[in-house]
């Protein structure tokens, strides 16, 4: 099992050094090539996705990255910028079908922002398309304005677009994942709005028909980020286009009361993925051993189920995961104020023997 191993900045090559710690303790025999990426790979090589990275992530089985990106890097032109290797690398491996899991584990319900009657027990599945929509689409750019308000004056533009084939597809990912759990699937659109959310809308429909045995609605993206903090437990399932899944997903992972605990992975069609926490860099605290160890090795877990079908050892990860907090272990950001806190290598070495003590 090849992995290509992208730590990236800020608190990247830290979370990932864990993760690859308990990826080792696993009886497996992996294959780690490390490469660099975002801000980094722009130190080394001058661009934030240099080739060599990119052949390497393309011939892996699986990508496990850290983070991209720094304050410091916000004045680069905008193909320089480290978000922009995040983005290369969902484009140029089709990685069209993202997963966000928010949960609310037990022990960390009082973590939430919410009331923790309404979170207890939560467990939602983002589905994020990703990469079409007001991300790609184009043309962009600025011009002087054809027409509007103000004709002639400089303006800038993106565009929002979704192919048949695009939606169909992560369609049939959404309610094959919906199947898998509790049969509900709910597809969040500006249908009222937007021409291409209209047809979203219409596909995803037309698409239910060959899973009749799973529940659809319909919610409009406004409504829906109202509902997750209303209600966050009528969801099961949630499927929507890169810009609404970019915010929703955030706002789902601040639920569960820190989006240092959460994983996801970006799959293609042939399963081949990209695993990463759906936290960001955090230059504030990189380089400090605070960071919460705990997204990046779910995302390893991640990895074992989805891209090298080995969900006995996924599952064994969970379990250690889930043996670590029941014993009380927190980094900062999930610490109540009189909680004792450990540091990143802390809660990796914890993982690692909650593992070993499984045997
Ligand atoms: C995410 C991030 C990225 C996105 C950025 C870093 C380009 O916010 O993965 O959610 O917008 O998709
Ligand atoms: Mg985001």
């Amino acid at each position: 099992m090849k992995i290509a191993v992208l730590p990236g900045d800020g608190i990247g090559p830290e979370i990932v050094d864990e993760a690859l710690a308990v990826l080792r303790a696993l009886d497996l025999r992996f294959e780690f090539e490390r490469a660099p990426v975002g801000g980094a790979a722009y130190e080394a090589a001058g661009h934030p996705l240099p080739a060599s990275t990119l052949a390497l992530a393309k011939a892996a089985d699986a990508v496990l990255f850290g983070a991209v990106g720094d304050w410091k890097y916000d004045r680069l032109e905008r193909a320089l910028r480290p978000e922009q290797a995040i983005l290369g690398l969902r484009k140029a491996m089709g990685l069209f079908a993202n997963f966000r899991p928010a949960i609310c584990y037990p022990q960390l319900t009082h973590a939430s922002s919410l009331k923790p009657e309404l979170v207890a027990g939560l467990d939602i599945l983002i589905i994020r398309e990703l990469t079409g929509d007001i991300y790609f689409g184009q043309p962009r750019g600025r011009r002087a304005a054809p027409d509007g308000h103000f004709p002639g004056a400089e303006e800038a533009f993106d565009t929002m677009r979704y192919s048949r084939p695009e939606i169909e597809r992560i369609a049939h990912v959404a309610f094959q994942a919906a199947r898998k759990r509790g049969n509900k699937l709910t597809s969040v659109d500006k249908s009222n709005v937007l021409e291409t959310f209209q047809f979203w809308k219409d596909v995803v429909s037309e698409v239910h028909a060959e899973y009749p045995d799973v529940m659809l609605d319909h919610l409009y993206v406004d409504n829906a980020a109202m509902q997750l903090v209303k209600a966050p437990k009528q969801f099961d399932v949630i499927v929507t286009g890169n810009m609404f899944g970019d915010i929703l997903s955030d706002e789902a992972a601040m639920l569960t009361g820190s989006i240092g605990m959460l994983p996801s992975a970006s799959l293609n069609a042939n399963n081949q993925g990209l695993y990463e926490p759906s936290h960001g860099s955090a230059p504030d605290i990189a380089g400090k051993g605070v960071a919460n160890p705990l997204a990046t090795i779910l995302s390893a877990a991640m990895m074992l189920r989805y891209s090298l079908n080995q969900a006995e050892a996924a599952t064994r990860i969970e379990r250690a995961v889930l043996a670590v907090l029941e014993a009380g272990l927190r980094t900062a950001d999930i610490a109540r104020a009189s909680d004792s806190k450990v540091g990143t290598r802390a809660m990796g070495a914890a993982v690692v023997a909650a593992l070993a003590a499984q045997h």
